[in-house]
C-alpha cells in the first residue's frame, strides 16, 4: 500500500500547533470539561516557576466524581467499577451506590473532625473502599495522601511526619498470591510509635482475619449503607486535591503536591484523547492506587468522564498466568492499560494461556511506567490485540498529572518502541547540556517546554526543592529527569532515567530509601544501591554494602544476604526486593564524600574503564580509575 495520504493526521497537527500556540485559549475550551461550581476568572497565572491554573474558579473533585452524573444526567445506575480479588468475590458498584458509600464514608470523617486542607492517609490496597476513601477525603476539600499497601512502617512513617496527616483510613489486610497479607499490624505499629495520630479509619473485611487487639484510637467500619448526605466542600481550583510521594534524585520521597482544577481538567481530557473511551467503555487500567496511574487513570479521569471501569485487588499470574485474559473475557474489557513488566512477564509462559480466551472486545491497549522494548510492543500488539488494536504507549510522571506524550487515538501512526509526540497543548523537546535541541536519533535530555494543566503545584513544605529539582536545569522548561531522542518525524522515545531514580516493574523507587532501609541492619555500615537491566522487570536492584568493623567476619556468612534483604523488605515494603548483595571494605566515592553510584553500575556492566572515566560528575579522572580497579578486584 503506496501513495497513502493522511489527511486526519494533518488536521491534527494543524490543530495541535494551534493549541501550543494559543495555550490559554485552548485550555479555556478543555475546561468544560468537568463541571464547575463558577467558572475561572484566568485560565493561567504564573508568578516565577509557580503555575496557577482556572484561577477563581471553584468546585468540587467528589461532585465532579459522582453527584453530577447522579443530578444532571443519566449515569446514575450505570456501573462505576466491577470488582474482584484473587479469593473470587465480586461486586457490581454503580455511580449511585458509589454516592451512597462515599456519602456515609464522608459523614464518618466529617464527625472526627476532618476538614478542608487536613491531610488524611490512606493505606489500602486496589479495591472498592480504597477509592470510596480518596472520594470522601476529596468530598471534605481534604487531601488524601494514598501509601501503597506494598509498601511497609518507614514508608508510611515518613509520609505522616513529611505531611503532618492526623487520621489514617486502612483495613485488615488484602489478599495476595495465595496468602492473606496483614496491613493492620503496620498501622498499629504507627499509632504506638507515632502519637500524633487521632484516629484510624479500619474497614473491617470480616473474613479471614480477626482483629485481636484494637488501639482506642481506630475507628471500625463495617459497612457504608447509610442515609448520610454530606455537602461537597467548595475549593478553589488551585487548592490542594492530594500529595503523593513519589522518589527523586537524593534524599528522602518528596510529597507531590497537586491541584483540584487543573488536574481533574487534564487527567479527563487526556483520557479521552489517548484512549478514546466512551459511553459503553468497560475501561481497564491495572495500576495499583497507590501509584499516580492508579489515581489519575482509576480514580479520577474514568470517573470524572462516568465511564465504567474494572478493578482486580490480586496478581497477575496467580492462580496461573491466564488469570487477567480471563478477565478481559469475562467482563469484556474494551480498553486496557497495563505495564511493560507485566507484558514480559506474560511473555515467558507458552501462548496457550492466552488463546484460549475470547479477547475480541478489545479496542484499545496501552503501556505506562517504563519504555517499551520494541519486541514487547510487537507481541502486545499481535498477541492481546490481534493486530487490530493501537498501542498507546503514555509517557508521563508523578509530578505531570497525566499523559504527556502518547498516540492521539486513531490518528497518529505508531511506531513499536516510541511514545509518539505530545498530546495538544503539550511542548516537548530533546535538548543537549546547554538547551540545544539535539539533532535527530541524538540522545538528550526529555524538557517539556510550555506549562499544562495537570502539572504539580508544587512540592509540599518545599517550594525550594520544586524550583531546583524541575526549574534548575534549563531556565524557564521543566526538567523531566529522562534520557530521551527524537526521530527524523519528530517522534520519542523514552531512554530511562537520567538521575538516579530505579524503576522496579515500573514502581518509582529511590536510592536513598532502600540505602536506608539496609542500615537499619546494625551490621551494615555503608550502602549503597543501584538498578541494572532486568529481562522482565525492566531494572533491579543490586547492592553494595561495607560492613562494620566489629562484624566483618560475616563477610564469608551466607547467611548476612538473606538477612540484609529481610531487613528491606521488612523497612520499605515487599515491593522492593533486592537482587544481588556484594559486600566490600568500601565504597568508590568522591572527594566531596558523593558516592560515585554510575561506576557502580558501569561496573557491574561489565564496561571499559575508557567509557566511565567521564561517568561521574565531581570525580577526577584518577579518583575514578583508582576506584574502578578496586572495585573490579573485590567483585572476582
Ligand atoms: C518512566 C508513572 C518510558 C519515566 C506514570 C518517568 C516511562 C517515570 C513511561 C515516571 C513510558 C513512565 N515510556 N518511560 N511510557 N511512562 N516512564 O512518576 O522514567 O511513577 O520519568 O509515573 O517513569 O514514573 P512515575
Amino acid at each position: 500500500m503506496k501513495n497513502l495520504y493522511y489527511p486526519y493526521l494533518n488536521k491534527y497537527l494543524k490543530f495541535y500547533e494551534w493549541s501550543v500556540n494559543n495555550l490559554e485559549e485552548f485550555w479555556n475550551l478543555q475546561a468544560n470539561i468537568i463541571p464547575w461550581f463558577k467558572k475561572w476568572d484566568r485560565v493561567l497565572e504564573s508568578d516565577g516557576n509557580f503555575y496557577k491554573w482556572f484561577v477563581g474558579g471553584l468546585l468540587n473533585a467528589s461532585y465532579v466524581c459522582l453527584d453530577q452524573h447522579i443530578f444532571n444526567n443519566f449515569n446514575k445506575d450505570k456501573v462505576a467499577y466491577y470488582y474482584e480479588n484473587e479469593i473470587g468475590e465480586t461486586k457490581s458498584v454503580s455511580y449511585y451506590d458509589l454516592y451512597i458509600m462515599v456519602n456515609n464514608l464522608a459523614k464518618v470523617l466529617s464527625d472526627l473532625g476532618v476538614s478542608k486542607g487536613d491531610v488524611v492517609l490512606i493505606y489500602m490496597p486496589l479495591n472498592i473502599e480504597a477509592i470510596v476513601s480518596m472520594l470522601a477525603v476529596a468530598r471534605l476539600g481534604a487531601i488524601h495522601s494514598v501509601v501503597f499497601s506494598g509498601f511497609s512502617t518507614k514508608a508510611i512513617l515518613d509520609r505522616i511526619i513529611d505531611s503532618k496527616a492526623k487520621y489514617i483510613i486502612t483495613t485488615t489486610h488484602t489478599y495476595r498470591k495465595g496468602k492473606v497479607v496483614d496491613l493492620k499490624s503496620n498501622i498499629d505499629f504507627i499509632i504506638s510509635e507515632y502519637k500524633d495520630i487521632k484516629n484510624v479509619l479500619l474497614f473491617d473485611r470480616k473474613k479471614d482475619y480477626e482483629i485481636k487487639e484494637l488501639d482506642p484510637k481506630y475507628v471500625v467500619i463495617k459497612d457504608l449503607n447509610g442515609y448520610n448526605y454530606i455537602n461537597p466542600v467548595i475549593v478553589e481550583s488551585t487548592d490542594p486535591l492530594f500529595v503523593l510521594y513519589t522518589s527523586g534524585t537524593t534524599g528522602k520521597p518528596k510529597g507531590i503536591l497537586h491541584s483540584t482544577g487543573g488536574y481533574l481538567v487534564y487527567v479527563a481530557n487526556t483520557l479521552k484523547w489517548a484512549f478514546n473511551v466512551g459511553y459503553d467503555s468497560v475501561w481497564w487500567c491495572t495500576a495499583d492506587i497507590g501509584w499516580i496511574t492508579g489515581h489519575s487513570y482509576v480514580v479520577y479521569a474514568p470517573l470524572a468522564l462516568g465511564i465504567t471501569s474494572f478493578i482486580y485487588e490480586g496478581a497477575p499470574d496467580y492462580p496461573d498466568p491466564s488469570k487477567w485474559w480471563a478477565l478481559i473475557e469475562k467482563y469484556k474489557i474494551t480498553e486496557f492499560y497495563t505495564s511493560p513488566t507485566a507484558l514480559r512477564m506474560f511473555m515467558k509462559y507458552p501462548l496457550d494461556y492466552i488463546k484460549k480466551h475470547d479477547l475480541s472486545s478489545l479496542r484499545v491497549l496501552g503501556s505506562v511506567g517504563e519504555p517499551i522494548n520494541p519486541e514487547v510492543w510487537v507481541w502486545y500488539f499481535e498477541n492481546i490485540g490481534n493486530k487490530l488494536c493501537p498501542i498507546i504507549d503514555t509517557w508521563w510522571q508523578t509530578e505531570t498529572g497525566g499523559f504527556m506524550i502518547a498516540p492521539f487515538m486513531g490518528i497518529i501512526p505508531l511506531k513499536p518502541g516510541f511514545a509518539s509526540l505530545p498530546l495538544p497543548g503539550v511542548v516537548a523537546d530533546v535538548v543537549d547540556e546547554q538547551g540545544n535541541s539535539v539533532k535527530p536519533n541524538e540522545k538528550g535530555y526529555l524538557v517539556i517546554k510550555k506549562p499544562w494543566p495537570g502539572m504539580m503545584k508544587t512540592i509540599l513544605n518545599n517550594n525550594e526543592m520544586y524550583e531546583q529539582v524541575y526549574w534548575s536545569k534549563f531556565k524557564g522548561w521543566y526538567y523531566v529527569g529522562d534520557y530521551a531522542i527524537k526521530d527524523e518525524d519528530g517522534y520519542i522515545q523514552l531512554l530511562g532515567r537520567a538521575d538516579e531514580v530505579i524503576k522496579i516493574a515500573g514502581h518509582r523507587i529511590g536510592t536513598f530509601e532502600v540505602e536506608s532501609a539496609i542500615l537499619e541492619n546494625n551490621k551494615i555500615a555503608e550502602a549503597a544501591v543501584v538498578g541494572v537491566p532486568d529481562e522482565i522487570k525492566g531494572e533491579v536492584i543490586n547492592a553494595f554494602v561495607v560492613l562494620k568493623q566489629e562484624f566483618a567476619n560475616y563477610k564469608d556468612d551466607p547467611n548476612i544476604f538473606s538477612e540484609i534483604k529481610q531487613t528491606v523488605r521488612e523497612v520499605v515494603g515487599p515491593v522492593v526486593v533486592i537482587d544481588k548483595i556484594f559486600i566490600v571494605d568500601k565504597l568508590p566515592k568522591t572527594r566531596s564524600g558523593k558516592i560515585m553510584r554510575r561506576l557502580l553500575k558501569a561496573v557491574l556492566l561489565g564496561k571499559e574503564l575508557g567509557d566511565v572515566t567521564t561517568l561521574e560528575d565531581e570525580a577526577s579522572i584518577s579518583e575514578v580509575k583508582n576506584a574502578y580497579e578496586e572495585l573490579k578486584k573485590a567483585l572476582k
